[in-house]
């Protein structure tokens, strides 16, 4: 591997860090919401699959803090973040299914392998390769009156709110998913087939403009310039775009779709 792609490396894995961190800090009241919707009350045992840089596990944490929250992932980066958070880390490919949570899964006078209360899945079944495989093994993981959450961007987040610019990251976000950004499928059925009552809703989020807003929207039009779908217009108006970032009106919003699950 020589350095420029060494370095290349880093800088993309330093961006997904930043991007899911400024994602949790925009958008963290956002995702509070919908853990309100699995409607779990108590917890002593939580799991967070594919848990990133830890902002669904920091939340979970919070809301549940007796509870043992163990992070997945197969990312050493993104386990050693974790850590570095003091969360219990399991070092596992989801590819390969549900893991066995080895470690102090809930609290120390309890029984080692304690069903899990609730399994939290945020912007990460879509990364896995075989989903069904995944769900069957949390399925048998889960507690008497267990949940599942699996949490996926509906869309991109947007940013843009007067009309020209709107269209634009339009554009944008369609030239972004012909590239396969974000792309899941409507996971109910999948969810049904693995032994589960399913609901699905929409939460959307306007966020206030703070600098860590700006950032994440220049994160996000910075990305795009990179879409091989867009027009030389549509490259040239991005451009102007993120010359005169620091001035552009903004409105930051979201939408998530959350599949709520409980064994049937
Ligand atoms: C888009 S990030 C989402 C992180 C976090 N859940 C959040 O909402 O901010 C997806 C995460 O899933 C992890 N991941 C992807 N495929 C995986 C796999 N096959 N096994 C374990 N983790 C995986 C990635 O390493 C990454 O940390």
């Amino acid at each position: 591997m020589n350095m420029d792609h060494q370095h290349h490396q880093r800088s993309a894995s330093h961006d997904q860090h930043r991007v899911l961190d400024l994602d949790a800090e925009v958008f963290g009241d956002h995702l509070a919401a919908v853990l309100d919707l699995t409607g779990v009350p108590a917890a002593r045992s939580v799991v967070d699959l594919g848990a990133g840089t830890g902002a669904g596990s920091r939340l979970l944490r919070q809301r549940y803090p007796d509870a043992a929250v163990t992070c997945v992932d197969n990312d050493p980066q993104m386990l050693e973040l974790l850590r570095g958070q003091g969360f219990t880390v399991v070092e596992a490919d989801l590819d390969d299914g549900f893991p066995a949570l080895a470690g102090p899964l809930i609290a120390a006078d309890a029984a080692a392998e304690a069903p899990v209360d609730l399994v939290w899945a945020s912007s990460s079944l879509h990364h896995v390769a075989h989903p069904a495989r995944l769900l069957s093994g949390v399925r048998r993981a889960l507690a008497q009156g267990g949940v599942l959450a699996v949490v996926e961007l509906a869309g991109l987040p947007r940013f843009l709110s007067h009309t020209r610019g709107a269209l634009l990251e339009q554009r944008c976000h369609a030239a972004a998913e012909a590239e396969g950004w974000n792309h899941h499928p409507d996971w109910t059925r999948v969810i049904e087939a693995a032994g589960f009552d399913v609901t699905m809703s929409e939460v959307t989020a306007v966020a206030p403009v703070t600098p860590a807003a700006r950032e994440y929207a220049q994160q996000w039009f910075a990305r795009f310039s990179d879409l091989a779908a867009l027009t030389a217009d549509d490259r040239d108006a991005l451009e102007e775009l993120l010359e005169r970032f620091s001035d552009i009106e903004l409105e930051p919003r979201a939408t998530r779709t959350v599949w709520v699950a409980t064994p049937d």
